[in-house]
């Protein structure tokens, strides 16, 4: 069975309702000019019928879209992102852009990270205040590859992109052939399988968890001099990510916050 979507007025949900679902096992949240537009597995329906029943939310009624008219929705509705003044990101059928901006590829497929999201044009808004020439970075949850893909175009020599999700990791290995990344690798796993290794920049737009249980080993992954920048949590919760960073060896350079949706670079 194709992808399931449900339509909902904006009056009835507000950005931090949004905000979230997105923690739910959703695959894209389209906004319109007066409604949401949300896209979710069939196995998943139950749980997300269960998100709009807690809010009361009435007369929730779910389409089931073939796989034919899911590509046609995507493409249809699918505008380029320019992430200000740092990178125009391109799926393979929009024209290349004429801006003087990296142009990054990224081809829509169910992985999250297509610049849409604020967490990820945040995340690339940091990242474009460092130096990646020569560097190693780990992208850790990289969904389509966007943050790591940026990295090695900025000069990183060599990128490690890491999910424990197989849709996206096939997705990263497409976009790291269509932007010509040879520094790239990409790996199906999680933070296990990579705890020996040590990088100069660590990037994880994962959730607050997740973000949490991973400080730990981000602080003996992370190499002196050093940058880790994590997202994925909204404003309200950055107070414990600080409270918990201060264990470590971490110390906040810079952050930002869009949208009710929050991220923080540590150096060392
Ligand atoms: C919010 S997306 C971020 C995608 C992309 N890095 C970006 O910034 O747009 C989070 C990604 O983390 C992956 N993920 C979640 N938990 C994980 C874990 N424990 N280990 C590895 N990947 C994980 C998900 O599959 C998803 O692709």
């Amino acid at each position: 069975m194709g992808l399931q979507k449900i339509d909902i007025p904006k009056a009835l949900l507000s950005e931090i309702e949004i905000a979230y679902l997105w923690e739910y096992p959703i695959e894209g949240i389209e906004e319109k000019e007066k409604s949401w537009h949300i896209f979710f597995r069939p196995e998943n329906a139950e749980i997300i019928q269960s998100f709009f029943k807690n809010k009361s939310i009435p007369n929730v009624v779910t389409e089931t879209l073939t796989e034919q008219n899911w590509n046609a929705t995507w493409e249809e509705n699918y505008p380029p992102v320019l992430v200000n003044n740092v990178a125009h990101i391109l799926a393979p059928f929009h024209k290349k852009s004429t801006q003087i901006l990296p142009q990054i590829i990224i081809n829509p497929s169910m992985a999250f990270g297509t610049g849409h999201h604020e967490t990820t044009s945040g995340l690339l808004e940091l990242m474009n205040g460092l130096d990646f020439q020569n560097r190693t970075l780990l992208d850790m949850g990289c969904g389509s590859g966007v943050l790591g893909i940026f990295s090695e175009i900025k000069g990183a020599k060599e990128v490690l992109l890491v999910d424990n999700d197989q849709n996206c990791v096939e997705n990263t290995n497409q976009n790291i052939r269509l932007n010509k990344c040879h520094n790239s690798k990409v790996i199906l796993g999680t933070i296990e399988n990579i705890k020996d290794q040590k990088f100069d920049f660590i990037v994880s737009n994962i959730t607050k968890n997740v973000n949490l249980q991973f400080l730990a080993d981000f602080d003996i992954m992370l190499k002196e001099n050093g940058v880790l920048i994590i997202s994925g949590f909204l404003i309200e919760d950055k107070q414990e990510i600080l409270n918990k960073s201060k264990k470590y060896d971490f110390s906040l350079q810079n952050e930002f916050e869009k949208n009710n949706w929050c991220g923080l670079q540590f150096g060392r």
